[in-house]
């Protein structure tokens, strides 16, 4: 076991990752500046694991923030969400994306460096694989992202693992999330994005809820069965899973690993599932395709499996049903 801090720790996937780690007897020591998630995550995380943990209500970026946490604490391992990552948003504004998705990266790499913290994890995306062809790989070399937001990943993985080539006592750990949909099954954490979502399940769902009046599917033009795009959607608490798998099994040095299930579904699958687990009619429209968007998506899952011992369990049904029973409960 150990102590564990987790950098973005109220949000979406860090807050899933949290309840895992407190369920599974780790130490926690979560930070967040609520730049995209809300302080009620830290009293739902206490209920629902029965377990306390330390809170710093703190920017990543600032490097005297961060002295205090870890001279305050005695850290064994990092995993390191905090960072923005709506994709429209870097293109009109790269500078906020660099500077402080990079910046947060380096601040935390160089304390876990002068403080002997030897295991840090890292919050990658199936971004860095561009337009490639799926199933994607581990030893496919990542390219030049499409946006600011993607390109901040591929910087990122490459700052991380020179920093671990040059140091034999830091290791990273560097997981690449393919779509993160659902929410814990009590209901009482889930995905909270800020005004108008930008993905496709949290559209959904305000959909279900009457927030939104119908969904827009960008595109039905594609090379796929259906027209729609393909994506692998992978359960949030799956996700936060692969997490605890990658800190007890990963091997020292640098290593890389897709958290994804290998199965693609499409927007329009997406939707009749949602339909279908949930009893619910979403009222959709086919408008143009989204910039940026590429046609098919999904892991391969083979890696992780071999040497994290880790597999994605829930199925798309499982997904859907999490999802709503937050939205209809909790979500605001
Ligand atoms: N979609 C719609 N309507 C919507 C929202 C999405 O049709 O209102 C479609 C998109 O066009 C896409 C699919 O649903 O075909 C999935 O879109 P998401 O925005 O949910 O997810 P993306 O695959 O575009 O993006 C996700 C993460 C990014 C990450 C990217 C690549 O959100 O952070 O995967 O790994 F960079």
């Amino acid at each position: 076991m150990g102590s564990i801090l987790v950098s973005g720790g109220t949000g979406f996937i860090g807050s899933h990752t949290c309840a895992v780690l407190l369920n599974e007897g780790y130490s926690l020591i979560a930070a967040d500046n609520f730049s995209n998630s809300s302080p009620k995550v830290l009293d739902a995380l206490r209920r629902l694991t029965g377990r306390d943990f330390r809170f710093y209500e703190a920017d990543v970026t600032n490097a005297g923030c961060v002295e205090k946490i870890f001279a305050e604490n005695d850290i064994d391992g990092v995993i390191h969400f905090a960072a923005h990552k709506a994709v429209g948003e870097s293109v009109a504004n790269p500078l906020k994306y660099y500077s402080n998705n990079i910046n947060a990266s380096i601040v935390l790499a160089r304390a876990c460096c002068e403080h002997g913290v030897r295991k840090f994890v890292f919050s990658s995306s199936a971004t860095v694989y561009g337009f490639g062809n799926p199933p994607f790989a581990e030893d496919m070399p990542p390219v030049f992202a499409a946006n600011p937001y993607g390109m901040t990943k591929v910087i990122c993985e490459r700052i991380l693992t020179d920093t671990a080539n040059a140091n034999k006592d830091f290791s990273v750990i560097l997981l690449r999330y393919f779509n993160p949909v659902g929410a814990h099954e009590s209901g009482m954490i889930g995905e909270m994005p800020g005004g108008v979502p930008n993905n496709l399940m949290p559209y959904i769902t305000q959909v279900a809820k009457g927030k939104l009046k119908e969904l827009r599917i960008f595109g039905d033009d594609y090379d796929t069965p259906d027209g729609t795009c393909i994506r692998d959607y992978i359960h949030v608490m799956d996700l936060a899973e692969g997490h605890t798998a990658a800190l007890k099994n990963a091997p020292e040095g640098v290593s890389v690993y897709n958290l994804g299930t290998g199965r693609g579904t499409s927007v329009l699958e997406l939707v009749r599932a949602f339909e279908a687990a949930n009893g619910i009619k979403i009222p959709y429209t086919i408008v143009g395709r989204r910039a940026g968007d590429i046609a098919v998506s999904y892991a391969s899952a083979d890696k992780a499996q071999k040497f994290l011992g880790w597999k994605a369990k829930r199925t798309i049904n499982d997904m859907c049903r999490d999802a709503w029973n937050f939205e209809k409960n909790y979500g605001e």
